[in-house]
């Protein structure tokens, strides 16, 4: 049985960078906080704890003082920095710069469109690290949208600025979309809507999307590695089932059954951008040995 690894699965540059930081700052201190999971990955994580990474929440952040603490590659909200300095806490800022470049578009958007009564519209999920970030910009003054569903939160006679999240799904996104546009003309009853359509999906991510449509296409079977807690690995995993329905999700190798494998001539290990090289290469090895 042939099993390869897709070469392009693995950590995207932002989540490189915060572990490439969080390893320097823990080869200089025993102990370093990080708010928030670094990577929604526990394999990885755990591997990072065992080195002395904390992870904490931002209950705890707020209580601590004189201290480092890592931000990880989401990015967080102006009032975590404002906290940071009031309790004398030196920041280490792994926010990918994309993300931030997004922050400050947010920003934009919501100063130019507020005196014309518009509306910052973020399709994303609800209560993510990222999106929460995002409407920190301006103060809680954006909608979220996860699905068409929440599409009813929008007055579609006023000015709309829509952004993504950025390792939401380009056909989600496209949905959305098409979907406010055509409600906005309905309300107009013209083709004269005031819609602005920023496509902040992060490229590592979009890029992915198209190469792993490609990759699960030569397999007799996938094999998805990620933690269950990623976003981009749950929408990566459903672009891989709906191209080759023998897909598989396992957050590690004790995840694998052997059953799968039978009668299968070729296997693609394949992952999101928070799944490590390394457990992908475990899980691979496990799959040599059932053939
Ligand atoms: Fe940054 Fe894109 Fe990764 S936004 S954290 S490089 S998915």
């Amino acid at each position: 049985m042939i099993v390869e690894i897709d070469e392009k699965s693995g950590f995207c540059f932002g989540v490189v960078n915060a572990i490439d930081l969080a390893e320097k700052g823990l080869e200089k201190t025993d102990n370093l906080y990080c708010l928030g999971d670094i990577v929604h990955n526990n394999e990885e994580m755990s591997r990072l704890e065992e080195k002395g990474l904390i992870t904490i929440n931002h209950e705890k952040f707020k209580n601590l003082k004189n201290t480092k603490v890592l931000i990880r590659a989401h990015g967080e909200p102006p009032e975590t920095y404002k906290i940071a300095e009031e309790n004398n806490i030196e920041l280490i800022d792994a926010s990918c710069p994309v993300v931030l470049k997004l922050q400050n578009s947010v920003r934009k958007y919501h100063q130019e469109i507020y005196s014309r009564e518009g509306q910052i519209i973020i399709y994303g999920k609800k209560g993510h690290a990222e999106v929460n970030g995002l409407v920190g910009q301006v103060d809680g003054d954006a909608i979220i949208v996860s699905d068409t569903e929440d599409l009813d939160k929008i007055d579609f006679s006023k000015p709309i600025v829509l952004f993504s999240q950025t390792t939401k799904s380009l056909e989600g996104f496209e949905e959305i979309r098409r979907e406010i546009e055509n409600r906005m003309k309905l309300n107009k009853g013209d083709n004269d809507i005031d819609f602005t359509v920023k496509n902040t999906i992060c490229g590592a991510v979009s890029n992915r999307q198209k190469q792993l449509r490609d990759f699960v296409k030569k397999y007799d079977i996938i094999v998805f590695v990620s933690g269950v807690k990623s976003s981009n690995g749950k929408m990566l995993y459903n672009i891989c089932k709906s191209e080759n329905e023998s897909t598989y999700f396992v957050s590690n190798k004790n995840e694998l059954n052997k059953e799968w494998f039978k009668n299968r001539e070729s296997v693609g290990v394949c992952g999101a951008t928070s799944t490590p090289f390394w457990l992908m290469e475990e899980v691979a090895e496990k799959i040599s040995f059932f053939s």
